[in-house]
């Protein structure tokens, strides 16, 4: 099988080497076609930040796994990113928060346990970049939601949820204030729910969301929402497993899906050699089930949970009174463990079915 990889800018290139020597080495079997995408191929004249070669590659393939790629400055630029979700229609942004032991949090400190997922809808919304000045003191912004557009990404939670085995799927929203916009999405919500009669659905106003995120995070299993406020409550989410460095995602469309780290391109660590490759990682990791390769996500999720149990780890986190390892020696860490049993969260080995 054949994916696309796109590098990425600043500590792309760094993280996406030491994910890639992680699958080699654990015999992943999947080949690479590398393709063109980027803020350097932007600056090369090429609008939506890739070659035409690299379009055509990702179409044909249906996968790309990305670094992060930097957005290029300027007013009528868009985001590399944003584009590339919606040239494909990647309509379902899922990001998975776990409890990492050897992340010290206060919850993981509390003993607390987290395992949240959020599917944020990643189309729409206010991401059109529509703006304009209706005078020169009054600024608007359109926001769209549509029922097509929000029964793909809340049907795709709904499924999801039942095949993870969720409790609860809860609707983050504000129709108490845009009762037409958000009014829509949560009626489509509840629509949806009478397919599931299995799964308890519910919704919560998203500042109060945030507010019982903080309080109460282990009460939350699948939470979806729109996607200015599924960005945020994401955000949210990976500063309660340990930040940024910790936190993956998938853009799920029905012809092709990219996974990629949610952090950025981290400039001012670029070039060092420091990044932390986790993220990125458990994005691949993602894929690696998505693709039906269980028996190497399982075996390199076991050798991560087992390394960070042992307190290695890259500058950015873990206990500071002792050395940080680099990008490659994290790396190496992993694969080095492979075989071993974590104490905490063991991923039970399923056959590989790509
Ligand atoms: P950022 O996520 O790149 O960095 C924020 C902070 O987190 C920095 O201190 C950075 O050093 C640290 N950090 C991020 N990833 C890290 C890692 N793997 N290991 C260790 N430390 C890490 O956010 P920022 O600075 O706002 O954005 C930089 C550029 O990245 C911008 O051009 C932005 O548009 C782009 N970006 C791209 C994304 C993507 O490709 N999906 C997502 C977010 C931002």
């Amino acid at each position: 099988m054949k994916i696309a990889v796109a590098k990425g800018d600043g500590i792309g290139p760094e993280i996406m080497d030491a994910v890639l020597n992680i699958f080699n080495a654990n015999g992943v079997a999947l080949e690479y076609q590398f393709v063109d995408m980027g803020k350097w191929v932007f600056d090369q004249g090429h609008s939506n930040g890739m070659t035409p070669e690299a379009q055509k590659t990702i179409e044909s393939l249906g996968i790309l796994f990305k670094g992060p790629m930097e957005t290029p400055k300027g007013k009528g630029v868009k985001s590399v990113n944003v584009t590339a979700r919606k040239t494909w229609n990647t309509y379902a942004n899922k990001r998975v928060f776990q409890t990492l032991h050897g992340v010290d949090t206060v919850f993981s400190k509390a003993g607390i346990p987290i395992d949240i997922t959020i599917v944020r809808e990643n189309i729409e919304d206010t991401y059109g970049g529509i703006e304009h000045m209706l005078t020169p003191d009054v600024a608007l912004s359109r926001r769209f939601i549509t029922r097509p557009g929000s029964l793909q990404v809340i049907k795709y939670a709904f499924e999801m949820a039942q095949k993870k085995g969720a409790r609860r799927i809860t609707c983050g929203h504000k129709a108490n204030i845009m009762k037409i916009t958000d009014g829509l999405f949560l009626e489509v919500f509840y629509e949806v729910a009478k397919q599931y009669p299995d799964l308890k659905a519910d919704d919560v106003i998203v500042d109060d969301l945030c507010m019982k995120l903080v309080t109460r995070p282990d009460a939350f299993d699948v939470v979806v929402l729109t996607n200015l406020q599924g960005d945020i409550v994401s955000d949210l989410c990976a500063g309660l497993v340990g930040g940024l460095g910790f936190a993956p995602s998938a853009n799920i469309g029905d012809h092709i899906s990219i996974f990629e780290a949610v952090h950025g391109t981290a400039p001012d660590i670029t070039g060092k050699g420091i990044a932390n490759p986790t993220a990125l990682l458990l994005s691949g990791l993602t894929m690696l089930r998505h693709l039906g390769f269980m028996e190497n996500a399982a075996s390199i999720e076991n050798a991560l949970l087992y390394t960070l149990e042992q307190g290695v780890h890259t500058g950015d986190f873990g206990d500071k009174s002792k050395p940080s390892v680099n990008t490659v020696q994290f790396a190496q860490a992993v694969i080095d463990n492979f075989g071993r049993v974590p104490q905490h969260g063991m991923k039970p080995t399923l056959p590989n079915k790509p």
